[in-house]
């Protein structure tokens, strides 16, 4: 019901030539994987170099950031139309670091997420806790009202477009992957509460985990009921690396 979403966030890695270089040798190890969905994002400035090696391929492209609006002056941002034209399907909004290092409240979020739709862009809406929250056993409170208010400008009929992430921030660069039924627990939980705010279509809504996956621990991961597929920082870097997590999300 559910197509699996594995996707590369490069964050700040990969000039254009780099990225051109990726493409030319991880296309060929996903040519014949056709059950889920894949998905590049690199930084801004790769976007149309890849756009032209991705062509003709099934693999998709995101940008990592965008503002809400469509033009203006907003020095050193990027509208919805331009990642249109440039050829992206998705768009991540809300990770964590643009949380934490760059202010971004839950409200902007919304506001993304909202524009992104309304220019025919998925949003991949990340949501995650910290450390201390996890400790504090506010795990559910805090998950619960990130994907509330970040997903409160998205109107019912259009949830089905919706990417979730899972994101726990403590799992995030550090190595420490949440287990396989940590991770359900509260991917289940997310279900749950997008059930409660868009009903039937929350089965729609593929909620990717992403923090430390790795070709070792993909397939556990994604076996899991409630985990539709990953967002994946430092080991979508190298091609065979992102190559077998890819294959890890498909078919046996
Ligand atoms: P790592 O896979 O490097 O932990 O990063 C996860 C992440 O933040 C993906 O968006």
């Amino acid at each position: 019901m559910r197509r699996p979403v594995l996707a590369a966030n490069w964050k700040m890695h990969k000039t254009a030539r780099e990225a051109e270089a990726f493409a030319d040798a991880f296309l060929p190890r996903v040519a014949r994987i056709d059950d889920v969905e894949i998905v590049l994002a690199p930084p801004f400035t790769a976007l149309a170099a890849l756009a032209r090696r991705l062509a003709g391929s099934r693999v998709a492209l995101a940008g990592q950031n965008v503002n809400p609006e469509k033009q203006g002056a907003f020095t050193g941002e990027v509208s919805p139309p331009m990642l249109v034209e440039v050829g992206c399907a998705f768009c991540i909004v809300g990770h964590s670091e643009r949380r934490a290092l760059y202010g971004e409240s839950d409200a902007l979020v919304a506001a993304k997420a909202r524009a992104l739709l309304e220019h025919g862009i998925r949003p991949i809406v990340c949501v995650g806790e910290t450390l201390e929250q996890r400790e504090q056993g506010r795990t559910a409170a805090v998950v619960g009202a990130q994907l509330r208010a970040s997903l409160a400008s998205v109107p019912a009929e259009r949830a089905a477009e919706l990417v979730v992430a899972y994101e726990p921030v403590w799992a995030i660069g550090t190595g420490r992957t949440a287990t396989p039924e940590l991770a359900q627990e509260v991917h289940a939980l997310i279900r749950a509460r997008l059930g409660e705010q868009f009903g039937a279509a929350a089965d729609r809504i593929p909620i990717q985990y992403g923090g430390s996956v790795k070709p070792e621990n993909a397939a556990g991961l994604l076996a899991q009921k409630d985990i539709d597929g990953a967002l994946v920082g430092g080991a979508s870097l190298e091609a065979e690396s992102f190559a077998r997590i890819v294959r890890a999300g498909g078919a046996p």
